[in-house]
């Protein structure tokens, strides 16, 4: 099925507004995608007739936010397919999501115990470990990149080691987009007994994705990246896994029964989920889900590999361009430099015509410096953008070069 790109636009105002007095052309969604009304309008009812704590009240508003809340968690179930919803834990973000399997999985890790991660993570994928090593003292251990920005896989098998407990992988690069073949990856590592731990932040807008297929132990994604709301995330964590594993926070919601003698835990998912949490955004992410599958998932990754596709031949059109990112399997960014041109300086010209990507290192600095550089620009693309925006970009971009040149 082919999409409506007009129709699917009036679902997005924001992308009517202008920017310096120029059209807006939004290049920036591996940042954050924008939301459909039906997003919006979910937020506002949710706002307007709904708000109650969950979880907590006899009355009848409190019930309703329950069941808003956790219809979502098993909307989030059937899209990732999930075995059970006891393996959806609400977090703030993928950031989150990451940090908790740092820090309580980490909890079981001894002294000399190697974590596996790879040269392309974004901080929030390495960070976090990077604290559990101060804490615990893990090895951290890291698989190169290639020239293409593809992962070394030689290289991977052999990181591996009888102390090996833990990969931690990107489904896909935030800056190169190159897309990581997980379900192989998974599969070696638990061969060597280690657990699979993939940041699906730039997956899950993208691609569909199948716990069961890829076979990992943990997956995180944001929902601000996938057409919905800010300040929730998703981790999927395999039930048997999360069983073994001590909370990450403490308070309200997460216990069983709390005395000074003790304190037992919630079951799954709950025993994850401490405090009030971000009950209206969550229950807004099952209508983000719903767009999604209205559109279709494989229609949203055919019309952005198109997209990626016309945009990567165009932009080799401009003198000087370095592309950083031609693995033969990407998701939809376009990392770029300007031949000496600064990052910056180009993302600003950019801006004064309407066009919003991001410069910098975009979080993922040891990849910056693996190519030898400290930042770049990046195109990131979704459904609702169109080649003739592509088109203006390769156009302003032929300025930019030739100011900057
Ligand atoms: N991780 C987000 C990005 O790549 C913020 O822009």
């Amino acid at each position: 099925m082919s999409l409506d790109i007009q129709q699917i636009r009036a679902d997005f105002p924001i992308l009517d507004r202008k920017v310096h007095g120029k059209p807006l052309i939004y290049l920036d969604n591996a940042a954050t995608s924008q939301t459909p009304m039906s997003v919006v309008n979910e937020i506002s009812r949710l706002y307007t007739t709904e708000k109650a704590n969950v979880h907590r009240g006899v009355h009848c508003m409190s019930q309703e936010a329950t069941a808003s809340m956790e219809a979502s968690r098993e909307k989030v179930r059937g899209f990732i397919n999930a075995e059970s919803v006891q393996e959806i834990i609400f977090t703030s973000g993928t950031t989150e999501a990451l940090n908790l399997v740092a820090s309580s999985y980490g909890a079981l890790l001894k002294e000399g115990d190697e974590v596996i991660l790879t040269q392309m993570e974004h901080h929030s994928n390495i960070v976090p470990w990077q604290l559990l090593q101060n804490r615990r003292g893990i090895v951290i251990k890291v698989v190169p990149v290639l020239d293409d920005g593809t992962l070394d896989l030689d290289t991977y098998h052999t990181l591996f080691t009888d102390r090996t407990r833990v990969v931690s992988v990107c489904h896909a690069s935030n800056v190169l987009g190159t897309v990581n073949p997980i379900a192989e990856m998974a599969e070696y590592a638990h061969s060597r007994g280690a657990v699979f731990c993939c940041d699906g932040a730039q997956g899950v807008p993208h691609t569909k994705v199948d716990m069961k297929a890829l076979g990992v132990d943990f997956y995180a994604f944001s929902a601000h990246k996938m057409y919905g709301p800010c300040g929730v995330g998703v981790l999927y964590g395999r039930r048997e896994i999360l069983q073994k594993m001590p909370p990450y926070q403490g308070g309200g919601e997460m216990i069983g029964h709390v005395s000074f003698k003790g304190t037992t835990w919630a079951e799954l998912p709950y025993k994850f989920e401490a405090g009030t949490p971000d009950f209206v955004d969550i229950a807004a992410l099952s209508k983000a889900i719903d767009y999604m599958e209205m559109l279709g998932i494989d229609n949203i990754a055919t019309y952005e590999n198109e997209l990626l596709e016309y945009a990567a031949a165009r932009i080799r059109e401009i003198k000087d361009i370095r592309i950083f990112g031609t693995a033969p399997h990407k998701c939809a960014v376009l990392s770029f430099l300007i031949g000496d041109a600064h990052h910056y300086d180009t993302g600003i010209l950019l801006d004064r015509l309407g066009i919003a990507v991001r410069t910098g290192h975009h979080c993922a600095q040891p990849l910056m410096e693996r190519f030898g550089i400290e930042g770049t620009v990046r195109a990131s693309f979704a459904v609702y953008n169109t080649r003739e925006e592509i088109d203006t970009f390769i156009k302003a971009l032929r300025r930019v070069a030739e100011m900057l040149g």
